[in-house]
């Protein structure tokens, strides 16, 4: 993971090209991991989509996606863990080897709440793949199987991750330094080579 020199808004970066090649690498483990069966991943929308999409490509199993959207009740703000479900799941799991698809675990309160409405519905197995995890902010312990990369106490954006719904189209991931900044300003950051 590099950092930008001096004071700029850009904090930690992950390349695109590094990227690739760890999700690759996380496709390779999972088709090791599930030979001889077809994982159902379930992507937890919208952050996780570019992850997902580039996960699959990597699996070479006969894989099944399917999607959940979810909100946390006072975002931003208190974290209670209550998490509400927006958009739930268009099948039964019941029997499925489900692999839980996020794009980052900060608190661990929201994976939390999703392993165990998940597995209310008896999968057969039910594992956690993320591409991120800021684990210095863990509030609850979570069971991790597949980890793309650790990551410090950093706001990041880009790779399907958002800042008030913008920057999930950048193709590196890049930490905000100055958040309030760039909450005052949409536009404080530019990126024209991410
Ligand atoms: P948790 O419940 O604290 O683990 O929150 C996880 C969710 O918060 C993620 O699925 C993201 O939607 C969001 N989140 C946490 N950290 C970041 C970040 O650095 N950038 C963008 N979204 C984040
Ligand atoms: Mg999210």
């Amino acid at each position: 993971m590099q950092e930008q020199a001096g004071p700029g808004p850009v904090g930690l970066v992950l390349e695109s090209e590094r990227i690739k090649r760890r999700v690759a690498e996380l496709g390779a483990d999972i088709t090791r991991d599930y030979a001889g069966r077809a994982p159902l991943l379930v992507a937890v929308l919208k952050g996780s989509v570019l992850f997902l999409a580039d996960l699959v490509r990597a699996i070479d199993l006969s894989v099944s996606v399917d999607f959940i959207a979810i909100s946390s009740y006072g975002e931003g703000g208190g974290r209670s863990g209550v998490v509400r479900i927006l958009k739930d799941l268009s099948a039964s799991i019941e029997g499925e080897d489900v692999i839980l698809v996020e794009d980052i675990i900060d608190t661990g309160l929201t994976v939390t709440y999703l392993l165990a409405t998940l597995r209310a519905r008896q999968p057969r197995s039910l594992e956690i793949c993320t591409l991120l995890d800021k684990s210095v902010r863990r509030i609850i312990e979570v069971p991790i199987r597949y980890k793309g990369f650790d990551i410090p106490d950093e706001f990041v954006i880009g790779y399907g991750l958002d800042h008030q719904g913008r920057y999930r189209n950048l193709s590196s991931i890049i930490g905000v330094r100055d958040l309030e900044t760039l909450t005052a300003d949409p536009d404080s950051i530019v990126t024209p080579f991410f």
